[in-house]
């Protein structure tokens, strides 16, 4: 084996060998450097005579170019190992659960929505949804409330100023003062449908529908907008009964206690006959009042079986369909399960508040979970 053929062999032995960039640098200074090996032999070519330079040119720099691809293709293999250790070592895993709380948390008064429709979805109800922003007829008309009954002006209605170059006999557009008109626009839904499809379609009716409702109202237990669920059961042969034992396994579930106890009290609202207030029991623990029991009572919700004019309204035929309402303040369910004492903090946003009555983001009420317990 000849010199060069015999430095090729090493050269390309050690370059393969190395197993790091800084490795094959030393290999190609020893190599092509400006003392290197390879170099040095390209030198002995200028002493050369013609004769010795064919013979041993080609060969010389056959070495040369041999060992330059050789060198640029080991740095290539080590390169991109290089960039897959360093990816590997900073890639991050993001099916691994994080430590870190999250900074958020989720107001009282949608941890308690989301605990309604947990509630309300275990015993069959849908919710169903309306705007803010209602037409009279939806909000007042339709619900057995005319112009000069004096409910409109129990409860303080916000109303829209009309658009300019309405009609002066438009109907004035309000901000919805009860959740009620959801149950018009839902029996109105059904009743389309019904239509259509015979008397197979449309009823029975299930939904519940949480939402913010708004009066002119600010003092210590009232402001301008606060939030209501309402309820709404339209079937064949609904009674009271069926109100009272939906309310009472509703409560029961919500405050986790099986010892709450409702009173119904005979009331009056122009879209339920007969009307009735429910009260529910409490009962004193260390100076405070805590739900269950029957040692006082508190004022909760508002329900009544659907007046026939309600049911007629939205175009369903009362004689073939019955059903009961309530009506709730989220609020003071939210206020009277966490321990919360004044309600304007409740829509204050403040930072601090939220994050001693908030609930983790992560904490999503399910009736296995308990419903709210995770606070
Ligand atoms: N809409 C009534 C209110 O806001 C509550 C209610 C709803 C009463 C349904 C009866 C039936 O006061």
């Amino acid at each position: 084996m000849s010199d060069i053929d015999e430095l090729k062999t090493h050269l390309l032995t050690a370059i393969e060998a190395s197993a790091a960039l800084d490795a094959l640098e030393a290999v190609r200074v020893e190599a092509l450097g400006k003392q290197g090996r390879v170099t040095q032999l390209l030198k002995t070519m200028g002493a050369m005579s013609p004769e010795e330079r064919q013979a041993n040119g080609p060969a010389i720099h056959g070495l040369r170019e041999a060992v330059t691809n050789a060198i640029a293709a080991r740095k290539a293999v080590l390169e991109q190992i290089a960039l897959d250790a360093q990816l590997a070592g900073e890639a991050l895993d993001m099916t691994l659960p994080v430590d870190v709380p999250a900074a958020g948390t989720v107001h009282p008064v949608a941890q308690v929505m989301d605990e309604l429709a947990e509630i309300f979805a275990d015993l069959g109800f849908a919710v169903a949804t309306g705007p803010e922003i209602e037409d009279d007829w939806h909000n007042f008309g339709a619900l057995n409330i005319p112009e000069t009954h004096p409910a409109r002006a129990m409860q303080d209605t916000f109303y829209i100023a009309k658009p300019e170059g309405a009609a002066d006999d438009a109907a004035p557009m309000v901000l919805r003062t009860h959740t009620s008109p959801v149950q018009i626009r839902t029996m109105v839904e059904v009743a389309r449908r019904h239509a259509g499809a015979g008397s197979a379609g449309g009823a029975p009716i299930r939904i519940i529908a949480p939402g913010r409702v708004y009066r002119s109202d600010w003092d210590a237990t009232h402001t301008p907008m606060f939030h209501q669920v309402e309820g709404l059961v339209i079937d064949k042969g609904i009674t009271l009964a069926h109100l009272k034992w939906t309310l009472e396994t509703f409560l029961r579930a919500f405050f986790e206690r099986d010892d709450v106890v409702l009173r119904l009290r005979p009331s009056y609202f122009p879209f339920t006959e007969p009307s009735a207030e429910v009260d529910v029991g409490f009962s004193v623990e260390k100076g405070k009042r805590v739900i269950g029991g029957d040692e006082g009572w508190m004022e909760v919700l508002g329900s009544g079986m659907v007046h026939p004019r309600v049911i007629a309204a939205c175009g369903l035929d009362p004689d073939e369909w019955q059903g009961f309402a309530f009506g709730c303040g989220i609020d003071r369910l939210a206020m009277l399960k966490y321990g919360i004492d004044d309600l304007r903090p409740v829509f204050e946003a403040d930072v601090r508040w939220l994050k001693h009555y908030g609930f983790a983001a992560l904490d999503v009420p399910t009736l296995s979970g308990g419903v709210g317990t995770a606070a």
